[in-house]
């Protein structure tokens, strides 16, 4: 069983994945992360092939070839870089390749950009969490132009443009408690059970 959990930066997907998935005893797969991997390595080898990379999770933490990338992964500028090689479609289909592999291996909740479109069309709930542009700079403590840069760039990109599937549920998370939320997508999930 698969929840996919798409939508733009800040609008709670991260928070939201890891309790959906607490609720419902899934794993959480977070895709983002891959990227900002790819992106970390690209930084200092601009030509670094993306399938080539090993990336792991173990538990919270995120591992890079070995090494505990969790943190520095996490800065503003590393998502812009992310944001950046997520645009390549070479990037795209290594990362796509391995989250398919990864999901393929039990229940998932699994957040990102094209979950719902892309890497797993077939889900059986498929999310699309948004919030509003203020909302979602100030949870990311980026400015609001910043963030709707990276919406565009997310958007208009010709591989896998962010966007809900036809079928996705959307979710407007502004003003909404964590736990709300949580229990919408808990219910989703189990009326299809
Ligand atoms: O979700 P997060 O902010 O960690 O993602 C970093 C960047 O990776 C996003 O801005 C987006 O460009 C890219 N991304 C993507 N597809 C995904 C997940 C993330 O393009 N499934």
């Amino acid at each position: 069983m698969l929840v996919a959990l798409d939508g733009p930066a800040g609008a709670g997907k991260s928070t939201v994945a890891r309790a959906v998935a607490e609720a419902l005893g899934f794993t959480y797969l977070d895709t983002g992360a891959m990227y900002r991997c790819v992106g970390l390595r690209a930084a200092v080898d601009p030509d670094v092939d993306a399938a080539t990379l090993d990336i792991r999770f173990d538990g919270e933490r995120v591992l890079l070839d070995g090494e505990d990338v969790s943190d520095t992964i996490r800065t503003p500028e590393a998502g812009q870089v992310a944001s950046r090689i997520a645009t390549d479609p070479a990037v795209r289909e290594a990362l796509v390749t391995a989250q398919r592999r990864i999901i393929a291996t039990g229940d998932f909740v699994a957040e990102g950009r094209d979950i719902g479109t892309v890497v797993a069309p077939d889900a059986e709930v498929k999310v699309w969490l948004t919030a509003s542009a203020e909302e979602r700079a100030r949870r990311r403590e980026i400015p609001v132009q910043e963030l709707t840069e990276r919406d565009e760039r997310d958007a208009s990109r010709e591989t896998s443009p962010m966007k809900p599937a036809d079928d996705a549920v959307e979710v407007d998370t502004t003003g909404l408690a964590i736990d709300e939320v949580v229990a919408r997508i808990v219910g989703l999930v189990g009326a299809v059970r």
